[in-house]
């Protein structure tokens, strides 16, 4: 029989306190909610009344459960008033000392039997429990942000926890319709040692004005289906705390440099700029715990003419290239109401190319997205041959060729022959510099990097890459034309990985070395950044999707071009794809897909 716990004590309204106060007494259990100063408790009151009133005014909850829910709360200044509750839960900031010293206070005050619980990200839970003489029935209760709406808790058990008490947090959670997955004591757990590196390194890009801050968000939204963008994260969590995550992660998880936090982020805290708590962060919001981001100084002009500033004009775009990408993309371009000329090697390849469009417009009609004379008009536009001659009077070049350098380096030069003058000549490149491109032409300040995503009818990114040697007016082009295709352009520096898979792939290869370290499963660790950071897939389901050999390729060129030590390939997907488990395609990946 698991243990009842009737009456709940937390101790820290901020953030997380507040939300863990509202998923205990939405589910029926007492709670008693301490701070430390009358203005903070009127503080962590306001923002549990602001959140169920949201929940009311959305529909989510009847305002007589609201009316009860804030009954079962008690509020009160001081550890004192928790001498009767069954299990406390601390949420206060992430500092070593303070924790240590509410605890040993808490050991004081609460009744022998009562469980003490800490909220925290990534200190050690049994540095936390040796502060109280029942290190055995201390515990990590780790929710996530936004307590009540994230479903993951993870359960962090220490050498001396005791294994009953384990399993009645577990049945805890059940109860309050979470899910748990319990693990061992180390810096960041599953999901925040493989967050915040990624959240650490989009900073560097925002510190190094590599790309935008809104930019950055677009990309891992819109690129990998993330709920919200890493900076935005970084608000809703809190500068601080998240400061403070790291610089623990950084010293007790190997110090690993890509945990050391960035230099902007102190200053920020410094500043006072903490994120949406005190109203500014990287974004600005209506006010401190607003959710609703206003414009700011640093806001781009989202305006037709602002981004059509500089632009030049185009009208007849060139794709050379006769596989997936370029497909694609000669589709998304006729359709937009280019007049496209599409140059493929030879007429049989061009043919072919042709009935690929074709097929892919009129898949668009039968399901009712395309009409046909739509579809007619956009194959009207296009133009199809097998010589390069037919670019000289295109405004845009897109090249889709095969993804070799010295064949990309061919094809530019031949381009820089036959185009007119003020051509845009685009790359879509996914991992070769584009400078390197664009010195094969005479003309580097007219190449950019067209990225885009597959499929690229249907993927709403494109990175915009420019060189050191791109002109303004070229990069103004190139995200003004996205814009007419209906995607948004982010622009960033040309660096391997551009910005999606730079901050992609070194999260999945720590998650290979996670389950390499055999500190949880693939299972547990795809449940946790599904439920803990609303992911849409996992890190492994996301592998054996992508391919496992292409992860490795593109991992390995990280590191190589940046040297980091984090980056190196994990050992797992090397011999992963040496033994040729290479995911979806091979049936056979982190997991078996032989019987799908
Ligand atoms: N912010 C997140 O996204 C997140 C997610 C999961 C876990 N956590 C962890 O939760 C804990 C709290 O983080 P937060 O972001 O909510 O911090 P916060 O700064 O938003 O809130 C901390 C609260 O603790 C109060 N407090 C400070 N000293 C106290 C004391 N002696 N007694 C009672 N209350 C006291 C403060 O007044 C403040 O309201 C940290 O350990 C953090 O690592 C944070």
């Amino acid at each position: 029989m698991a243990r009842e716990f009737s009456t709940v004590g937390v101790v820290g309204l901020g953030t997380m306190g507040a939300g863990i106060v509202e998923v205990f007494a939405r589910n029926g259990v007492d709670v008693v909610a301490v701070e430390i100063s009358e203005p903070a408790l009127e503080r962590g009151r306001a923002t549990l009344t602001r959140s169920t009133d949201r929940a009311v005014a959305k529909g989510k909850l009847a305002v007589a459960d609201r009316d009860a829910l804030h009954e079962r709360v008690h509020f009160a200044v001081g550890l004192d008033a928790l001498h009767s509750v069954d299990l406390v839960i601390e949420a206060v900031p992430e500092h070593l000392d303070l924790k240590q010293r509410i605890f040993a206070e808490l050991d004081r005050v609460c009744r022998p039997e009562t469980i003490l619980a800490t909220n925290t990200s990534s200190l050690s839970v049994t540095e936390i429990s040796v502060a109280t003489t029942r290190p055995n029935q201390v515990i990590g209760i780790h929710f996530f942000n936004p307590a009540p709406v994230m479903k993951l808790v993870e359960v962090v058990r220490t050498v001396v926890t005791a294994p009953e008490v384990v399993a009645d947090v577990e049945a805890l959670c059940t109860r309050l319709g979470k899910v748990d997955v319990t693990i061992n004591d180390r810096a960041g757990f599953i999901a925040n040692a493989l967050l915040f590196g990624y959240l650490n390194h989009a900073v560097a890009m925002v510190e190094s004005h590599y790309a935008a801050r809104e930019d950055i968000d677009a990309a891992m939204k819109l690129g990998c289906g993330l709920p919200m963008g890493p900076l935005a994260l970084m608000d809703l969590i809190g500068l601080d705390t998240a400061y403070e995550i790291l610089d623990t992660m950084y010293r007790r998880g190997g110090r690993d440099r890509r945990h050391a936090p960035v230099p902007l982020l102190k200053q920020m805290v410094t500043a006072g700029l903490l994120g949406r708590k005190s109203g500014r962060g990287f974004y600005t919001y209506e006010r401190p715990g607003s959710p609703v981001v206003v414009p700011d100084e640093a806001t781009p002009l989202a305006t037709d003419a602002a981004l059509a500033d500089g632009a030049r004009a185009i009208a007849k775009v060139g794709v050379v290239g006769s596989g997936t990408m370029a497909t694609g993309i000669v589709e998304v371009f006729a359709k937009a109401g280019y007049e496209v000329v599409s140059v493929a090697r030879g007429q049989e390849k061009s043919a072919t190319l042709r009935e690929a469009v074709r097929t892919s417009l009129n898949k668009g009609v039968v399901r009712g997205r395309l009409a046909e004379a739509d579809r007619d008009a956009a194959l009207g536009r296009i133009s199809w041959s097998a010589t390069l001659d037919r670019l000289a009077d295109v405004d845009l070049v897109v090249e889709a060729v095969v993804e070799e350098l010295s064949v990309k380096k061919a094809l530019f030069a031949s381009l820089d022959e036959i185009c007119k003058p003020g051509v845009v000549l685009a790359t879509t490149t996914s991992s070769l510099p584009v400078i390197d491109v664009a010195m094969a032409s005479h003309r580097p300040a007219d190449v950019v990097g067209l990225h885009f995503f597959n499929p690229a009818p249907v993927m709403p990114l494109v990175e915009v890459v420019r060189t050191i040697r791109t002109s303004p007016e070229a990069t103004a082009t190139a995200r003004a034309v996205c814009a007419t295709l209906g995607k948004t352009g982010v622009v960033c520096g040309d660096r391997s990985g551009f910005i999606v898979n730079a901050l992609l792939f070194p999260y999945l290869n720590d998650a290979v070395k996670m389950l390499e370290a055999s500190y949880s499963t693939a299972d547990d660790i795809d449940h946790a950044m599904k439920l803990g950071c609303g992911y849409p897939m996992g890190p492994f389901e996301l592998l054996d999707v992508v391919g496992l050999d292409v992860a490795l390729a593109i991992q390995r060129e990280l590191y190589l071009e940046l040297r980091e030590p984090g980056f190196a390939p994990a050992p797992l997907l090397e011999h992963l794809v040496t033994a040729g488990y290479l995911g979806r395609k091979a049936r056979r990946g982190f997991r078996d897909h032989s019987h799908r």
